[in-house]
């Protein structure tokens, strides 16, 4: 294939419309973890630091397993589930709309047919040890975050592409986290490894989707310094506010 010779339309196409599912998820149809193991091995060419590949990945398909995780999930997100729902006004409907299908993912979690638990090999600490050692002259806090989770983010996204362009949904969650020791303890991950997340998988239901309502590309994206407006160049060839 040549270098540039790509169908560009669908490449776009599932980048605009890779979305959070949750209530469409086909929770009766089987996923075969060849699929997974397909997927899995797509995101494997993401980036990542030096190439040091510190992403572990933790597929779980045991039922008794995923009913164990979705009791803890459940317990964990209500609390948040409440905050927000005292925090967000009634008449904020996106983000009513959010909750309520996060609540439905956690509600239906134990009969998500895959859970995948996205790893790192070494957590915030080795990368903190790292830093210090180099001896720069900064809070290494948000360094130290940053580029510990964009070890494993770009991947999981790739997978949840790959995902995606075989007709499965997933939605990268992070609530678990809020009890990552207990969910460690009942999978046996060992303490050098940090859970960054979790994926539910399952084939969809229903019809393709849309892109999402996002802030316009000018309010967010600036030029030169902060603040300047990012024109548009008169030959643009952008795709435009989609
Ligand atoms: C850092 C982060 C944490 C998230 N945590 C959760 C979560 O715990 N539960 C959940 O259902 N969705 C979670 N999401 C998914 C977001 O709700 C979703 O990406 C967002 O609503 C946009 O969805 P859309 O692309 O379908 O418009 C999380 C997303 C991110 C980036």
């Amino acid at each position: 294939m040549h270098v540039d010779d790509f169908d560009r339309t669908s490449i776009d196409h599932v980048l605009t419309t890779t979305r959070a599912v949750r209530r469409r998820l086909d929770l009766d149809r089987p996923v075969p973890l060849d699929v997974v193991r397909e997927c899995l091995e797509i995101a494997l060419q993401a980036p990542n630091g030096f190439n040091f590949q510190r992403w572990r990945w933790l597929v779980i398909t045991d039922p008794s397993i995923r009913a164990a995780i979705a009791e803890i999930y459940r317990r964990v997100e209500l609390p948040a589930v409440e905050a927000l729902a005292s925090q967000v006004p009634a008449d904020d409907f996106d983000t009513q709309k959010v909750a309520a299908s996060s609540r439905y993912l956690g509600d239906h979690l134990e009969r998500v047919p895959v859970h995948v638990i996205p790893c790192h090999a070494g957590g915030l600490q080795q990368d903190r040890e790292l830093f210090t050692h180099l001896g720069y002259d900064t809070d290494l806090d948000n360094m130290v975050a940053a580029s510990t989770y964009a070890e494993i983010w770009p991947a999981a996204w790739s997978f949840m592409l790959a995902l995606r362009s075989r007709g499965l949904g997933s939605s990268l969650t992070m609530i678990h986290l809020g009890a990552e020791p207990e969910v460690a303890r009942l999978l046996d991950i060992p303490d050098e490894i940090s859970q960054a997340g979790l994926i539910p998988v399952a084939y969809f239901r229903g019809e393709d989707f849309r892109p999402a309502p996002r802030r316009p590309l000018d309010e967010v994206a600036f030029h030169d310094r902060w603040g300047q407006p990012l024109t548009r160049p008169a030959t643009s060839t952008s795709v435009g506010p989609l």
